[in-house]
């Protein structure tokens, strides 16, 4: 059966939901050998699959493991995900300031495999986080302060960590219907009613075309909205990276100094819009009016007034949030920023402890980078570009030749390039 299947894809015959389901039910119960899962995975990559397909993959995920249920939180709860990127700490600012303006948040997010931390390793960077709390303390905390984040738990969607750990050996990773299954298969599983999906385009992004990544979020949007959760996704820029940091205990004070009104501009933007879609499908109120909303208690201090509350509800003290010493990296040119290789930033950091590249790899969570120069700003010689926190020796021509400094200014770049709905 597995073998008639796997041909009918290669051959790109449209697969019926009965097939599919029975491809994912015997993978996950071990019937369906790695082998044969590989050269479905591989017909997919190769061949894509239709919208169809496509939700019945999801859906045969979402019906493998536990679905949770939220109807006990009053209100209509919205999910927030990232596709990800390089120093993603939206979910910090974005969630507070949605939940300061009655949004209901029962978010679950995960660890990182990529090239650093995930939304968890940077909350375990602030000490006594709990990132692990019953379903009923979850449940009461939305109930109680209009946020919860937790760890994903153990038997949300096996079908997929079962496939993605294949799909990361395997090459099978950048495929359109393998990602958007793999997460909307997580979100439909995390019980919210609504979806903002931020999907990510750029050099730093799984999706380097604006083509490939509206196709992605089309997907997901159409997934979404078929299974009856209004979803929309906003299409932006990750060709460098987000905010002023990049590590975790770092990301979490980024966040904080954004809550504070004295963020990166680009990314305090980039984070108004994604709160603003959250409270204006929460509350059904017009996308402007949402942002005016979002602007006052971003700059009226009520969102970081919600960050600290939801911090210390869930056990963590900020007062004892730690950093590295660090080394300072200073400009030997003068002109302006036009380029920094986000990608090379993001191994480099991976490798000072902040990433993992293998599964069971630890993170240092008080390593990292803290920028100073962003794209268009003038650099002067001598002028600070980076701080690179690390107690590991480090070649720090390896950290200066991450900037491309030119006479002449590049073209502004947009940190929202669409909105899908
Ligand atoms: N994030 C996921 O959860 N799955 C993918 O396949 C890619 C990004």
């Amino acid at each position: 059966m597995i073998k008639d299947i796997i041909n009918k894809k290669e051959n790109r015959l449209e697969l019926t939901k009965e097939e599919i389901e029975y491809v994912i039910n015997n993978y996950v119960n071990d019937s369906i050998l790695d082998e044969d899962m590989t050269l479905f995975l591989n017909a997919i990559t190769n061949n894509g699959m239709t919208i169809e397909e496509t939700y019945n993959l999801t859906i045969a995920m979402l019906n493998s493991g536990d679905k949770i249920d939220l109807s006990s939180i009053e209100g209509i709860k919205v999910d927030k995900h990232s596709t990800g990127g390089i120093g993603d700490k939206t979910t910090f600012v974005v969630l507070p300031l949605a939940a300061s303006l009655g949004v209901k948040i029962a978010k679950m997010s995960g660890r990182g495999l990529g090239y650093t931390g995930g939304t968890i390793d940077k909350l375990e960077s602030i000490p006594g986080f709990k990132t692990t709390i019953t379903n009923e303390e979850f449940i009461k905390e939305v109930n109680d302060i209009n946020m919860a984040l937790v760890s994903q738990t153990e038997n949300l969607v096996p079908a997929d960590k079962k496939i993605y750990a294949l799909r990361d050996v395997t090459g099978n990773v950048e495929s359109i219907p393998l990602i958007a299954s793999s997460i909307m298969s997580k979100k439909l599983a995390s019980g919210s009613d609504k979806i903002v999906l931020d999907v990510k385009v750029g050099k730093g992004a799984f999706m380097k075309s604006i083509d490939d990544a509206r196709n992605l979020a089309r997907i997901m949007v159409d997934i979404g909205n078929k299974h009856g959760k209004e979803t929309i996704a906003i299409l932006t820029n990750m060709d460098y990276p987000l905010g002023n940091a990049v590590g975790n205990s770092l990301e979490v004070i980024d966040a904080i100094k954004t809550l504070e009104g004295k963020g990166n501009k680009n990314f305090t933007n980039l984070c108004i819009i994604l709160a603003s879609y959250m409270v204006s499908i929460a509350r059904s109120i017009s996308i402007e009016d949402a942002i005016d909303l979002v602007k006052q208690n971003l700059y009226n201090g009520k969102g970081l007034e919600k960050f600290r509350e939801f911090v210390k509800y869930q056990g963590g003290d900020l007062s004892k949030i730690e950093t590295c010493k660090c080394v300072e990296i200073y400009s030997d040119k003068s002109g302006y920023l036009t380029d920094i290789d986000t990608m090379k930033l993001a191994e480099l950091v991976r490798d000072l402890g902040a990433g993992r590249k293998n599964k069971e790899d630890t993170i240092d969570h008080a390593v990292g980078v803290e920028i100073f120069k962003h794209i268009n700003d003038k650099v002067e010689v001598n002028d600070l570009l980076l701080k690179v926190y690390t107690s590991k020796e480090i070649n720090e021509s390896d950290y200066s030749n991450l900037f491309t400094i030119s006479n002449n200014k590049r073209e502004e770049e947009k940190i929202v390039l669409g909105i899908i709905k």
